[in-house]
């Protein structure tokens, strides 16, 4: 019987129970996964309290993702470079934390879109928020050749190239010089929440200058469509939908938990469904 959980403020929304329910069913593993809701104030507190709950594992969103590291025994590679942890596991060697998210995002991708992993791809990324670091992180240990950063403040993405250890080239740019280059890159991703819920009528930039076959990725998940997707499907872009990336992610975070190999083929339909009936 797995006790697993996700910690954050808020969750109430959060797709993960459903998610690792139907992963469970999947593979005939008993368990429950719940939300373990903690406010800022208390986060110290009902952390330690985490302990004695006995929980096999559990993930962690927004605001602590950097403020549980800390309270942990071990560090994989990825929430190392990123200093950003979203998925804990409880072993021998005590809590150890992982960082999935990159590595979702690249999988789910690399599924759709396999010709666009060679050593000549350029990327494109919009942000430097910690869902851009985390995708940075994966892509540039993929076979992209280079991923520029584009941000509101130039600082940030940046910085972020500065902190993060990449083998690939990467250049800072403004969301204007961004606009202006977009028909140069195989790829471009939205890492931030603009064009989120309810702001569905907002994009970070406008796609004009898109070609045809680019393959455009936005991590928002509600809208499932944002506008900046149906923008790119326009202008003949091919997508790469934010509810991919997390259902991924989960799969690996559970894959960790479980030592199983979950097919998140099988669950993409109806988690579309799930969501669209959101
Ligand atoms: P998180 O770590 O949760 O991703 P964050 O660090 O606040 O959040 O980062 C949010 C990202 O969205 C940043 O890249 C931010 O740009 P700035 O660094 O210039 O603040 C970007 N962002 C948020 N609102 C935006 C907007 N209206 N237009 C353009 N970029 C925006």
């Amino acid at each position: 019987m797995y006790k697993l959980g996700l910690i954050g403020h808020p969750i109430g929304h959060s797709m993960s129970p459903w998610i690792h329910e139907k992963l469970m069913e999947q593979q005939g593993i008993e368990g429950k996964y719940e939300l373990l809701e903690i406010q800022p104030d208390e986060f110290g507190e009902k952390v330690n309290l985490l302990k004695e709950k006995g929980l096999d594992g559990f993930n962690v969103t927004v605001p602590y993702k950097e403020k549980i590291i800390p309270y942990l025994d071990g560090l994989d590679e990825s929430a190392r470079h990123l200093g950003a942890v979203n998925t804990v596991h409880h072993t021998d060697q005590g809590w150890i934390g992982y960082n999935t998210d990159g590595r979702g995002f690249v999988h789910s991708l690399k599924n759709r879109f396999p010709d666009i992993f060679h050593n000549n791809a350029k990327a494109l990324l919009l942000g430097s928020g910690g869902a851009a670091r985390g995708i940075f992180e994966a892509l540039t240990r993929s076979d992209i050749a280079r991923v520029d950063i584009a941000n509101r403040t130039i600082k940030r993405a940046e910085d972020l190239i500065q902190d993060i250890p990449s083998k690939a080239y990467s250049s800072p740019l403004t969301l204007e010089q961004a606009k202006n280059t977009l028909m140069d890159y195989d790829l471009i991703v939205q890492t931030t929440t603009v064009g989120m819920n309810p702001d569905h009528d907002k994009m970070i930039v406008s796609l004009d200058h898109l070609t045809k076959g680019t393959v455009v990725s936005d991590i928002v998940y509600r809208p499932m469509k944002t506008k900046f997707l149906n923008e790119a499907e326009k202008r003949g872009a091919r997508l790469h939908f934010g509810h991919e990336m997390l259902l991924q992610q989960a799969v690996y975070a559970f894959q960790i938990w479980t030592d199983t190999e979950p097919e998140s083929s099988l669950l993409l339909n109806e988690f579309e469904q799930k969501l669209k009936g959101v």
